[in-house]
């Protein structure tokens, strides 16, 4: 032991606390750089992967999604006509150009991704650069060279309509922006849930790992229950009513309004089992002199944003008439804003003896 002469302290002693905390601000500042890395190169693959045209090929050729769009803009010239829009997050263009093509003023087109190089290119020779002006960087970090606009469009849905959290942009571009009386295309989304029965898939999915050529993977299997699975789900598997999770008002909504919980309770439709859980969601443009909605459920057609169901540890034998009760809550992962931590927890009791009641509490992340 060490003692200042002075004050008769243990200076070893003020050493060690000295030393572990100088160890604790390296080690807290180490962990802040990893985060902000993290979040750099997810923010750069991210940009990376709208580079490609091959991924905007896709969305243009949705046509529930392009020509809803279309459809919300182009029958709407009297909300057009003379307008200042901003396109957040254009792509390649062509919800800048339905604008123009509607009687835009000017519209301005923001996206970090290099696909806008040739964005510039298409509105150039489709000759609507004098009214379009695309600029290249961030939405967060750009100055727009007018003060406000009067209508902002963008497509910004991800999967299980959250992921990739850019609809968080959206709403900074609102708040920054738009008019008090500006217009939002579209301005309303909403998620709804349903119980599936879908014996076959859960058995390829899941059961697969049990016994892979004679192999048990089952390390595997544990991530891939708890990976949400984007597929499309035939209408017919769905056998309870559908509830709505979270609807939100794009005018009004708040950044924290996005981390959500909410209840649900959903009642069989026939005698049937229950494998998992579905979720999709719906949009509407009701500023519309016709509203135009679209929806990425099962009960309609194809979109590239498909479903998401979420497989339930335990199978259930349900009843036309009884229910489930649940819960979900949602938030952005916090290693990566752009991923989703997704709580699902749920009960059922059955109405007659035979049967054991239910309840599971699980986890997922979208990543
Ligand atoms: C789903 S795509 C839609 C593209 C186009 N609007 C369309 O409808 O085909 C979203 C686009 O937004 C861009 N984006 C996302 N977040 C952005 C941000 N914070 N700043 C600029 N661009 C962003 C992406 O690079 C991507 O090209």
């Amino acid at each position: 032991m060490s003692m200042d002469t002075d004050t008769g302290a243990d200076t070893s002693m003020t050493a060690k606390v000295l030393n572990n905390s100088r160890l604790y601000v390296i080690s807290y500042a180490e962990s802040i750089i990893r985060d902000l890395i993290t979040n750099l190169s997810c923010s750069t693959d991210y940009f990376d992967s709208y580079s490609h045209w091959g991924i905007h090929e896709e969305m243009l050729k949705d046509e529930v999604r392009t020509l809803s769009y279309r459809d919300a803009i182009m029958q709407n010239p009297h909300l057009f006509r003379g307008k200042v829009v901003l396109d957040v997050g254009c792509g390649t263009g062509i919800l800048s150009m339905f604008c123009a093509k509607a009687g835009a003023k000017h519209v301005y087109g923001i996206d970090m991704s290099n696909i806008i190089d040739k964005a510039k290119e298409i509105v150039k020779v489709n000759g609507l650069d004098d009214r379009v002006t695309l600029l290249k960087g961030k939405m967060e970090d750009i100055q727009l060279p007018v003060a406000k606009v009067d209508i902002i469009v963008s497509e910004w849905m991800g999967y299980f309509l959250l992921y990739e959290s850019m609809l968080d942009t959206v709403l900074y571009a609102r708040d920054r922006y738009l008019a008090e009386d500006g217009l939002l295309f579209p301005d309303h989304a909403r998620i709804l849930v349903a119980a599936i029965e879908d014996s076959e898939y859960k058995e390829e999915k899941i059961g697969f790992w049990d016994d892979v050529y004679g192999f048990d993977f089952s390390p595997i299997k544990e991530d891939v229950w708890k990976e949400p699975l984007v597929d499309t789900v035939e209408a017919h598997a769905v056998n309870t009513n559908t509830c709505t999770v979270l609807d939100i008002d794009l005018k009004t909504v708040k950044k924290e309004d996005l981390s959500f919980q909410s209840s649900f309770q959903l009642t069989a439709t026939r005698n049937d089992f229950i494998h998992g859980f579905l979720a999709w969601f719906d949009i509407d443009f009701s500023a519309c002199h016709k509203p135009v909605h679209f929806s990425t459920g099962p009960f309609t057609n194809y979109t590239h944003w498909k479903q998401t169901v979420f497989y339930t540890r335990k199978n259930l034998t349900i009843k036309a008439g009884e229910t489930l009760s649940g819960t979900i809550s949602c938030k952005p992962a916090e290693r990566n804003h752009r991923d989703l931590d997704i709580n699902l927890s749920y009960t059922f009791n059955p109405t007659d003896s035979s049967r054991s009641a239910v309840s599971e509490n699980l986890f997922f992340r979208m990543c």
